[in-house]
């Protein structure tokens, strides 16, 4: 009997030579699995040519919801955001399509799964630790890397077996859905050179956006975007809306030198309107509705959950853990955020909650103010304590009074004495 594989596969280059190469390397049979993650794709053509590669069966799964609440809303909650720049679109979308392939191994009696991830990248990690965590008994065949072939190789291999091409003259490489668009390689492998305005699909080129500000309301429900301008939207329609909104300002364009997980720098762009708008909103509303204790520690709870999902470890345990204390912290996350966008920049203009802690009687230079400011006094003694002893004690040593700039004489006789 021959062994089954359930290959993950978007109908490009890469993955339709994947399809022979494991009915000839493997002599598999092979089920291909695409997935709507929101990529906007035309799926009836990537089931026709899943066919034509010779696949014995296609599966094409609407995914979108479960992105959006599994992954995305999360990700929103914690802020989630690699090395301070990339939302980790690609890296959310890595493990629903590992766990779809393993629930469609599992029902098909396949022995493997495979993806077209190759040897140098984040995305062979994220497919691999998920399978593996999910269903150990499989296993796991990622062709790009073991084939060793270049584009052009490829291109001659798939001539010879007969395999249509998406006609792409794409001299990219992307990766897409909802929460935002990769763009790697071609022209942008030189650190050096600006991406050329083709690159980008989602985002209006600043200098062509609109001569006038445009402004958005984003209203949030415990941390997840629910309105704009205060009407309710269904979660898929509100990030469809926000990517096309804030990318006509030419807002959400990214391009960062990225440390990958097997140690490469490397050059990378992506276009995130919604990602880039939704954060910074939500960020916003959290400065005014949890404490600065609670900021503070979410912070690193942050950085450490992006952390994870970048390095493909959504299944670790900590996620969870840490998912949960978000969780926790968005109780009070909900108001209305105003930005401003115009020209590729954007900016927060107006926020309100009803969990709001700015206290406006305790604030104000205005008669109105409740803030007893004589116990200011009593509190800048105990505050500042240890700092004036510390002071009395160097300066009762050295005679100088700031001891973290001695007088030049000073320093001299100290090299004097060393000598
Ligand atoms: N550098 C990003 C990441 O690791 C984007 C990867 C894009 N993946 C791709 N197959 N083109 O998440």
């Amino acid at each position: 009997m021959k062994e089954r594989v359930v290959l993950a596969y978007s109908g490009g280059l890469d993955t339709s030579v994947c399809v022979k190469w494991l009915q000839e390397k493997y002599d598999a049979e092979v089920i291909t699995l695409t997935l709507d993650l929101g990529q906007q794709e035309d799926f009836s053509e990537i089931a026709a040519r899943s066919k034509a590669t010779g696949a014995i069966k296609h599966f094409q799964v609407d995914a979108k919801e479960e992105f959006l609440t599994n992954y995305v809303l999360p990700s929103i909650k914690t802020n989630g955001m690699y090395q301070g720049k990339y939302p980790l679109a690609t890296a959310l979308g890595r493990p629903l399509i590992a766990t779809k392939l393993v629930e469609v191994a599992e029902s098909e009696g396949a022995t493997a799964v495979a993806h077209g991830s190759t040897g140098k990248g984040n995305d062979q990690v994220r497919m691999d630790v998920t399978v593996r965590a999910l269903d150990p008994n499989l296993k796991v065949i990622a062709p790009v890397r073991e084939w060793n072939m270049s584009r052009d190789e490829e291109l001659v291999y798939a001539k010879k077996h007969g395999i249509k091409i998406k006609p792409s003259n794409s001299i990219f490489s992307i990766d897409q859905n909802l929460w935002g668009r990769s763009i790697e390689s071609g022209p942008l492998e030189d650190p050096n050179t600006e991406p050329p305005d083709s690159a980008f699909e989602w985002v209006t080129p600043p200098h062509k956006a609109p001569d006038s500000a445009g402004y958005i309301e984003i209203g949030f429900v415990e941390g997840v975007p629910v309105t704009i301008d205060r009407s309710e939207m269904n979660g898929l329609e509100l990030i469809r809306h926000v990517n096309q909104f804030a990318g006509r300002y030419g807002v959400g364009i990214i391009d960062h030198i990225e440390d990958r997980l097997v140690g490469i720098k490397s050059r990378e762009v992506y276009e995130a309107p919604a990602a880039l708008t939704i954060i910074e909103a939500h960020k916003d509303l959290e400065q005014l509705t949890l404490t600065r204790n609670e900021l503070d520690f979410k912070a690193g709870v942050e950085r450490e959950w992006s952390w994870l999902v970048y390095s493909g470890l959504w299944m670790d345990p900590l996620r969870f853990a840490l998912d949960s204390f978000v969780r926790t912290t968005q109780r009070r996350v909900s108001g209305t955020i105003r930005v401003k966008l115009y020209k590729g920049g954007l900016r927060v203009v107006g926020r309100s909650s009803k969990n709001s802690l700015y206290t406006s009687a305790l604030s104000t230079y205005t008669k109105a103010s409740t803030f007893d400011q004589s116990s200011a006094v009593g509190f800048i003694e105990l505050w500042g304590l240890q700092s004036r002893i510390a002071a009395k004690i160097a300066s009762d040593a050295t005679g100088e009074k700031n001891v973290e700039h001695p007088k030049r004489k000073q320093s001299q006789a100290l090299k004097q004495k060393s000598k």
